[in-house]
């Protein structure tokens, strides 16, 4: 089980020492999540952000990219130092071209899916992926609340991996508190995005660990 804390909400004007606390508390990844102010109604970090924060810690960069054809993009984030970039299906008509790229830059692929897209729409690549990541809210605002209905769709991307022998792994983003985590969890996941629930807390670290405690 592995945590990746979503840097949305960290201190912007702390970024180093906001991702170097959870590096310590014993975060696996670092969630960026890109915003176009257009595939989501929100703007946030480029390729510059990644590069920027690449030298300050040795954990994997989990670049989570909510934009618009993707494939512009790629190989800047993947030059910036990006270790995983996951896409979204509704984001292009030619995700699979998006993934070969991302693999062709050396970098982990992953494939995202939206709360109103069913893994139906993911199935032709899920054998070219190493991630699969379930929205469990709608993409573009951090503290929003967790959306149940995705629980299914994590068992049945569980299931299809288990009896495909799939190397993704299912990650889990939007409204991760322990109570859902544990939900997702017993579905299947593997990894855990948390930006308020972590970010928004006096002590991020104690949150880190009451995330680790409900997925053990
Ligand atoms: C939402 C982002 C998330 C966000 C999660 O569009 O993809 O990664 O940071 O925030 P919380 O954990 O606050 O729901
Ligand atoms: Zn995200």
């Amino acid at each position: 089980m592995k945590i990746s804390p979503s840097i949305l909400s960290a201190d912007f004007a702390n970024l180093e020492r906001d991702i170097q606390l959870v590096e310590a508390g014993g975060a696996d990844y670092i969630h960026v999540d890109v915003m176009d102010g257009r595939f989501v109604p929100n703007l946030t970090f480029g390729p510059n952000i990644v590069a920027a924060i690449r030298p300050i810690t040795k954990l994997p960069l989990d670049c989570h990219l909510m934009v618009e054809n993707p494939e512009n993009y790629i190989e800047a984030f993947a030059k910036a130092g990006a270790d995983i970039i996951t896409v979204h299906v509704e984001s292009t008509p030619h995700i699979h071209r998006a993934i070969q790229l991302i693999k062709a830059n050396g970098v982990k692929a992953g494939v995202v899916i939206n709360p109103g897209t069913s893994v139906d729409a993911i199935i032709p690549v899920l054998s070219e992926v190493q991630m699969v990541l379930v929205m469990t809210v709608n993409p573009g605002f951090g503290g929003q609340s967790f959306i149940k209905e995705t629980v299914k769709k994590i068992t049945d991307l569980n299931e299809l991996k288990k009896a495909n022998d799939y190397q993704y792994e299912i990650e889990v983003d939007g409204g991760i508190v322990p109570e859902t985590a544990e939900l997702c969890k017993g579905a299947g996941a593997d990894v855990f995005v948390a930006g308020s629930y972590i970010y928004d807390a006096d002590h991020p670290n104690e949150r880190l660990a009451a995330l680790k405690d409900a997925i053990r």
